[in-house]
């Protein structure tokens, strides 16, 4: 019984089968259908989303499953004190696979260690976001051919981002990555990612606080939103909220070929004159997303077809 709590739970072997199974999948969705006849999800959302709780089911439905859960702490027993352990315990006697998103950092992997079945982390905090990683694999890869040779900037909450956190752990085991890190300087990348990420892994990089100069070098920028939910002070996030706006002025000086992404949601950092520019991916990037996790719950569940659509 395996479950999915941090990117490098996966190899990076492990990650491009994923990514093969989830292309194939966009090619031929018929084929996958029914694979997971009779198996239930269940979906324990502690914090609020729209697109990972959303994609998870969709997931599960076109893979012929079903699904249960919750999609806010206040609708389950936690409001009555319940732990995230005798809630997974719970839950394990219900569902085969459970997907969990909690705002506390670490309570998905407390929740692997109790469960009967895979876990999978849908976002812990500001800590990690491994699905959203494995959306982002996918849309690189099939926008730039390849994880690998090319220079990505992370612009925006550096600091709480779990899922800049989750992808540069997972680029950092990618040949010839170049990064970017553009943020304010109180929404810096945590230095224990600096020092235990980049630096072992001797990825080149760059930090700045502007986005116009770096925009030219890039071939993906990731966008982020600086997230009001992880601010102690109302005024701090006032003051640092609209660091980074961008339009489809400033683009003229980007590559032609650059790939804009962001895990959304967006509030205000990027305009929407951007989204009809033929660059933006970040509509593809939540297709992905569905794909990618009908890939991962098969995985995830041992349901492996053979290249004749059987198991
Ligand atoms: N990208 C993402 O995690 O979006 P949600 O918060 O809507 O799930």
């Amino acid at each position: 019984m395996r479950s999915l709590i941090n990117i490098l739970d996966l190899s990076t072997e492990e990650i491009d089968r994923l990514l093969n199974v989830a292309d194939d999948i966009i090619l031929n969705p018929k084929k996958y259908s029914e694979v997971c006849r009779g198996k239930k999800l269940a979906t324990l959302f502690f914090e609020p989303s729209t697109r990972t709780r959303l994609s998870f089911e969709a997931a599960m439905y076109e893979l012929g499953g079903n699904v249960l859960g919750f999609s806010e702490a206040q609708s389950s027993s936690a409001s009555k004190g319940e732990s995230v352990a005798d809630t997974t315990r719970v839950v394990s006697c219900y569902a085969d696979i459970i997907a969990m998103r909690h705002p506390k950092e670490g309570a998905p992997l407390v929740a692997s260690m109790h469960s009967t079945v895979p876990v999978i982390n849908a976002g812990d905090g500001g800590h990690n976001h491994p699905t959203q990683t494995l959306a982002d694999l996918l849309t690189i890869r099939r926008n730039k051919g390849s994880l690998d040779n090319f220079t990505i900037g992370f612009c925006g909450d550096l600091k709480f981002g779990r899922t800049v956190h989750s992808l540069i752990t997972a680029l950092a085991r990618q040949k010839g990555i170049k990064i970017y890190l553009i943020s304010p300087d109180e929404l810096k990348l945590p230095s224990y990612i600096k020092k235990d990420v980049m630096k072992k892994n001797a990825i080149e990089y760059v930090q700045t606080t502007d986005l116009e100069s770096a925009l030219p070098e890039l071939d993906v920028l990731y966008m982020t939103r600086v997230q009001k939910e992880r601010f102690f002070s109302e005024e701090e996030y006032i003051r640092l909220r609209d660091s980074y706006i961008l339009t489809a002025d400033k683009l003229k000086n980007a590559k032609e070929d650059l790939c804009i992404l962001h895990p959304l949601p967006r509030v205000n950092e990027i305009s929407t004159d951007v989204d009809s520019d033929p660059r933006a991916h970040y509509f593809d990037q939540v297709l992905c997303g569905k794909y990618i996790r009908m890939a991962l719950i098969m995985e995830l569940l041992g349901i492996h077809l053979d290249e004749g659509g059987k198991e």
